[in-house]
Formats: structure tokens, sequence, C-alpha cells
């Protein structure tokens, strides 16, 4: 579907948007996981989640929503496995941390994904989790799915250093520990999110961490979690397309709510204070407030590790572009491996706009105009990545008008993204 955005001349406001991605996709797998009945207020309504919610149901446990939050009910004898594939669609971290779940349950597993997701390697889960005694079998050296996983009720647990640092496989290897004899540790050498030790805890399983300079070390001693009542706090991610949207706008005033502030989500807001935004934060009831406000930027440089994951350099790039003097992007290799190849769209976004760029092993650069106003009309086509919609609204409202191709996208993580955008306007 492709989606026209118009420029808007003022913008202002209050949102809430959708709840954390990360938090609602283990809400759901740890009350499946535990015996009785958990609730979740606040889940993401993404399709990414929902995929993950089907994927519970099929593996035994029941879900029905009230009054608004989602009821789940584990089974008191546990999950098994399902005769059907297992449908992960666009979303990595259903497909990584479901291999960690089907890993310890005995059976055989298919594991599906759309054509993004058919593209990202799965050797970083399939190594550990094949330590841990379950096989995980995809296509070719990189192990693209679909998945054939065989789980095993024997797996044992694992100490293992995780290469390329990534909260999805650290967490496909501690719910894998959950089922394993013996104690499960994995170490980081930069600190990624931590919804899944922390929600662990929080659901009485014996979990702790410890920070080794810039790396953690997070040892879990299996046990069954409890169930819970789940509160899930706004998403950070997707706030941080509003905090762009408002800093780089010549006339506007957008305010986030219940926004999660963890360490390692938060990055962007430093970097986009670095540049000269006038950004604040502000402790709220559940979470902080954010509120952006018109600013004129300057450029700077950004190193992967300020943002783990990588997750807001799509939008950080059009902050960039709006900005005056060259940004660099350090040591982005990792953007490749996202829902597309998020390097190649963050040059060819910039580019769109008007800019010059460049790039220069894993490192990229864009040479900012100076203000969103001066961005060119232009057509961008989003593939199947939901972050390149959202940037490329964030700078079509700001600056000329776009075109998106693929627009629909969006719906994997933000499905009410241009309602919440038209009531800016
Ligand atoms: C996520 C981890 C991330 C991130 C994704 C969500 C998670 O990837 O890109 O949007 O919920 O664990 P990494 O595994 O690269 O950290």
């Amino acid at each position: 579907m492709s989606r026209h955005v118009d420029p808007q001349a003022t913008l202002s406001g209050s949102l809430r948007v959708p709840g954390d991605k990360s938090a609602s996709h283990r809400a759901l797998m740890l009350s499946a996981l535990a015996a009785g009945e958990s609730t979740i207020v606040g889940l993401s309504r993404g399709h990414d989640v929902a995929s993950t919610s089907q994927i519970m149901v099929q593996l035994g446990a029941r879900r029905h929503d009230e009054a608004g939050h989602a009821v789940v009910e584990g089974p008191s004898d546990g999950l098994r496995a399902s005769d059907e594939p297992l449908q992960c669609a666009n979303s990595g971290t259903t497909i990584r941390l479901v291999s960690g779940i089907v890993s310890g349950l005995e059976g055989r597993h298919l594991l599906e994904g759309d054509a993004s997701l058919s593209r990202r390697p799965m050797d970083r889960i399939a190594t550990p989790l094949g330590l841990m005694g379950s096989k995980v079998r995809g296509r070719g050296p990189r192990v693209t799915p679909p998945l054939e996983i065989i789980g095993s009720s024997g797996l044992h647990g694992i100490d293992y250093e995780v290469p390329t640092p990534s909260a999805q496989v650290k967490s496909s290897i501690l719910l894998a520990g959950l089922f394993a004899r013996g104690d499960t540790v994995v170490s980081e050498a930069v600190r990624t999110r931590t919804s899944t030790e922390d929600m662990l805890r929080q659901a009485g399983v014996d979990v702790s961490s410890e920070d080794r300079g810039p790396g953690r070390r997070v040892t879990l001693r299996p046990s069954r979690p409890r169930p819970q009542a789940w509160r899930v706090p706004a998403d950070p991610s997707q706030a941080a397309f509003f905090c762009v949207l408002g800093v780089i706008h010549p006339d506007a005033q957008i305010e986030l709510l219940d926004v999660e502030d963890a360490p390692e989500r938060v990055g962007f807001v430093h970097v986009l204070r670095r540049m000269g935004a006038d950004l604040t934060q502000a402790p709220g009831a559940s979470g902080a407030t954010l509120t952006a406000r018109s600013s004129l930027l300057s450029s700077t440089e950004v190193h992967a590790r300020e943002i783990p994951s990588v997750d807001e350099v799509p939008v950080l790039t059009v902050a960039a572009a709006a900005a005056s003097g060259v940004s660099a992007f350090r040591d982005m290799v990792e953007l490749r491996l996202k829902e597309s190849d998020r390097f190649e769209g963050s040059l060819r976004l910039a580019e769109g706009l008007g800019c010059r760029v460049w790039s220069d092993g894993d490192d990229f650069f864009i040479e900012g105009l100076g203000s969103s106003r001066r961005f060119q009309t232009f057509s961008f086509d989003a593939g199947l990545d939901h972050r390149f919609v959202m940037s490329s609204a964030v700078a079509g409202v700001a600056g000329q008008g776009c075109d998106i191709e693929g627009a629909d996208t969006v719906a994997s993580s933000y499905p009410n993204f241009f309602d919440d955008l038209a009531s800016l306007a």
C-alpha cells in the first residue's frame, strides 16, 4: 500500500505511544510459561506481538481480553509442541525467543516468517541452543528461516559469551535456560535491554546480573515463572519518532507520556540533546514524560554502543538530515540485519531528502541541510520495515511531504501510527 503524507504547519499535543514491544512479547511468553492466570495491561497491539500471542496459544496457553487488558492462562502441565507451523511473520523477537522456549519442549517445531524474516540470520541462536542440547536447522550457513527445531527435555545450562551483543540472543538462551539442568550464564560485551532478566525476576525466577565494564553477566537458576499482573510502559523506540518530529519541525511541541526510561533504551535522547534538541524528560506516574520542542540541530557522531540494538538509528538519520554539518554514524554493521538493510535504507532516505551521504566500511555520514524545511518532497519504499515507514513519515510531515510505498507494514509494531500523527496537526 502506498500512502501520501502532507507537511503540517504546526504540531502540538500529547500522546501515549503503544506498549513496549519487547516487554509485550515477554509478558505473553512468561504468562504462558506460568501455571495459572496472568493479566497484561498496556500490551502492544502490533502484529509482531500478535504473532507471539498466537504461538503461545498454539503451544497450549489460553488468552482472552477483558476491559482492554489481556488475560493469559498457562497450562498447569506446561506448554507442548504444536503440530502446525509457528508463524512468526515479520518478528525477529518472536522467532528468536520462541526458539529458546521450544528448545526445551520435546518434539519437532517448525518456525516460519515472511520474506523479511526469512533473510535474517538465526545462526546466532542456533549455536548456543545447540550447545544446550536442542537442534536448530535452517537454510544455509547463516541458518535463515524457516527453522526446524528438535526440542529436548534434557537441556543443560551453558556459560556463553554472546559474540555480537543482542537482547534477542541473550533472551533466547535465558528462556531455554528455564528448562535446563544447571545454571545458564550469558555474558555480553555491551549492555543490551534488560526486559527478559527484569521480568523473569519479577515472575520469581532466580536471575542475577553483574555489570562487567561496559558489559554484563547474567546468571539464571532454572525454575518455573509465576503468574503476574504485568504493566507494560510506553515504548521508547516508538516515542523516538515523535521526539525527532518535535525537534526538527519548525513549530512543534509534542509530549510523550509514560515512556519506559531504562538506560539501554533512551540513548537516542542523549544523542538528540547533544545535537542541541530541546527535549526534556520528567518523571511521570508510570514512566517518563518526554517533551520535544522545535530546535535548531547541529551534527554529531553516533556510535552503535550508545544505541544498543540500533532501533532508533533510521529516525536519527532524519534528525541528522535536518541538522547543520556532517553527522557520523559509527560501527553500524548490525543495521544490515534488521527487518531490512537499515544501513542502506538510512542512506537512501537521507539522500531522498536531498542530503549528500557516503559510507566507509561500517560507518556512514550525512551532510545535513540545516533545517527540515529544506527537505525535498520524496518517495520511499519501506519494504517490510515498519521503522522506515515511520521515519519517512516524520521527514514528510516536518519537510515537504512524501509518498511511502509499503506503508501498511507499520502495523507490525504501531497500527495506529498515522492516527496518532494526525492527532498532532
Ligand atoms: C529486541 C531486540 C533488538 C531490537 C528489537 C527488539 C528485543 O535486537 O532490534 O526491535 O525485544 O529483544 P537485538 O537482538 O539486536 O538487540
